[in-house]
């Protein structure tokens, strides 16, 4: 399978959204990755369900809806309802994480589980054979536009190890600094979907910019 390509509409003109929707699913990506930040999770705060909504209305193609969000469990049905195709929820922010993933499942979308740069890939283990997704954050989640964190190839590869040994189907999402030119070799670590949001809307042309990332060739 060759990779796939998700833009994160955090980096959006937001006074735009709805433009900015309709440029990313014409402009050949596979996903729209939508960042929900509670203020509880992560110290910042993006959009709701509302905009999620509004957002599924201009798409043509799958919302990944990533929930930096404490407890996710309280709010699954509400983002399946407003439009999410993938529900992805952080390792970190829920206890009963099988049940989650079970509930996922139930209301009909894809289930991803995130994981922060400091939690060891290992702690994945069980989940594995049960997800769609796993969203490796290589950067500490929160904002768009920070650095990619070197040690993230590594942990890439040893992920994909650990999906082989488990047979797994799950994909490898990379999140955060991922660029125009870097994300080649994130692909050559072994990631299935690349997110990327100031590296697709700081470029002069974000279609474009999506079109070089797609262009890419998978290791
Ligand atoms: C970070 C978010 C990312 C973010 C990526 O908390 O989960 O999806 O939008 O933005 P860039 O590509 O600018 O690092
Ligand atoms: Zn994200």
């Amino acid at each position: 399978m060759s990779h796939l390509v998700a833009p994160s509409i955090l980096s959006c003109d937001f006074a735009h959204v709805g433009r900015d929707v309709e440029m990313v699913s014409s402009s050949g990506a596979d996903w729209i990755h939508v960042d929900v930040m509670d203020g509880m999770f992560v110290p910042n705060m993006s959009f709701g369900l509302p905009v999620v909504e509004a957002m599924k209305r201009h798409s043509s193609i799958p919302l990944d809806v990533h929930l930096m969000v404490a407890q996710p469990e309280r709010y699954l049905s509400h983002f399946k309802e407003a439009g999410a195709d993938v529900i992805t929820i952080h390792l970190e922010a829920c206890i009963h994480l099988h049940a989650a993933v079970q509930q996922i499942h139930k209301l009909g979308a894809k289930a991803g589980v995130a994981i922060n740069p400091s939690t060891p890939i290992f702690q994945l283990v069980e989940i594995l054979p049960d997800i769609e997704v796993v969203c490796l954050m290589s950067v500490n989640p929160g904002w768009g536009g920070q650095s990619f964190i070197p040690g993230s190839l590594s942990r890439i590869s040893r992920l994909k190890a650990l999906i082989g040994k488990t047979n797994s189907k799950a994909l490898i999402e990379v999140d955060g600094g991922v660029k125009l030119d870097n994300a080649q070799e994130i692909l050559n670590a072994g990631a299935d979907v690349l997110v990327s949001g100031s590296g697709v809307f700081g470029q002069p042309d974000p279609a474009a910019a999506i079109q070089t990332l797609k262009n890419l060739k998978k290791a």
